[in-house]
């Protein structure tokens, strides 16, 4: 990643993809907004955001399915916008609905992509066969399609997207209806291409899986506020605020001790993680202030310890910072036009800003 540097090993230094203040618009709607990524070869990209934020626009851009409206894009050596017939030979796809053949076997479904993709030949066989056996599918290979379950039917998509040995593969929220055993099965699949030199670009919204990348990119609003590796992305205090304390509150009652820690004035967020409260605070003696606070109430406190924020802390935090960015560039511009800005905030709302 080209934003901030990686902490993983790389396999190769190699660009694999590039982007450019890639811009993708529909209408007024700007859905990616100047995007600009750089991913090596053999790595595994994680590209997380919300709903609506322009993770599959991105994709679609890159499989050259969708030409972009302004900005460049070069995948695998290769400009979008001037050769998209090209780049499919080299990438893999697997779309966030996949459209497999419902009357048609798994295997029927892996010989018409393979038809698709040009794959023939006396080698042809031989490698549908290895992605069977890759994708360890080859104990439904004569189910139908609507017979899958979910999970296997993102495996028969990996299948599809695999048989003619892309570069590169897109993968489009594999892992949305699978279950934690699956999900870990798949995970090591994709590592195991990955060692092959594959380049993946995964969409996800598991915090955990986007912690088994190589890198992240956190795109918020169609735009990208972070990347680079995980670990980094949470050593980098600048991005989640200068001398945040982030601290791990083992105790009981959990939820009231939640409602209280919220409103102690020098907490800016709290959460509950299982068993314990995870609270953020910008105050040097926040340790201290809050074992005392704690102290005088009736909770009890197993534990209070200063943890490394999680990838999920980071992300919240920046969503927060730029969520209030937008609010007070909304509210600047809706005062030099002189009326309510389009947000619907009320006057009362307004003047509290
Ligand atoms: N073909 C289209 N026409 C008009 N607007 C579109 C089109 N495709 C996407 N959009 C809009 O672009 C924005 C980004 O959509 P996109 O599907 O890329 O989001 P996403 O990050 O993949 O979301 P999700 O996590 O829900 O899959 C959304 O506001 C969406 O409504
Ligand atoms: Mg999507």
């Amino acid at each position: 990643m080209s934003t901030l540097e990686t902490v993983s090993p790389r396999i190769a230094t190699e660009p694999a993809i590039i982007t450019e203040d890639l811009v993708r618009t529909f209408g007024e709607k700007v859905a990616v907004d100047h995007l600009n990524l750089r991913i090596d070869k053999g790595e595994i990209f994680g590209f997380l955001g919300p709903n609506g934020s322009g993770k599959s626009t991105t994709i679609k851009m890159l499989c050259g399915l969708l030409s972009p409206s302004s900005g460049k894009a070069i995948v695998s050596g290769i400009d979008v916008r001037r050769d998209a017939e090209r780049i499919r030979s080299k990438i893999g796809y697997m779309p966030q609905k996949f459209s497999l053949y419902e009357d048609l076997t798994v295997k029927e479904n892996i010989d018409f992509y393979s038809q698709l993709y040009g794959v023939k030949g006396p080698g042809a066989k031989r490698r549908k066969e290895e992605v069977i056996e890759l994708v360890g599918i080859g104990h439904y290979r004569d189910f139908l399609g609507k017979q899958l379950s979910g999970g296997w039917k993102q495996r028969l998509a990996l299948c599809c997207a695999l048989v003619h040995q892309p570069e590169i593969i897109f993968l489009d929220e594999p892992t949305a209806s699978m279950d934690p055993v699956a999900r870990r099965g798949l995970w090591d699949l994709l590592f195991t291409l990955a060692s092959s030199g594959v380049t993946l670009f995964v969409t996800t919204h598991y915090m955990d899986e986007a912690e088994r990348c190589s890198s992240v990119g956190y795109i918020y609003n169609s735009r990208l506020i972070v990347s680079g590796g995980p670990d980094e992305i949470k050593q980098v205090r600048e991005v989640i605020g200068q001398g945040n304390v982030h601290l791990e509150v083992v105790c009981k009652p959990l939820v009231r001790t939640f409602n209280l820690v919220k409103a102690l004035p020098y907490v800016q967020d709290v959460t509950i993680f299982g068993q314990a409260l995870h609270v953020v605070s910008v105050h040097p003696e926040a340790y201290q202030l809050l074992a005392d606070d704690l102290r005088q109430s009736a909770v009890q406190v197993q534990e209070i310890r200063e943890i490394q924020p999680s990838l999920e802390d980071v992300f919240v935090t920046l969503t927060k910072a730029s969520m209030a960015e937008e609010e007070a560039r909304l509210r600047d511009k809706a005062g030099k036009l002189g009326k309510a800005h389009p947000t619907g905030f009320d006057d009362e709302d307004e003047s509290d800003a």
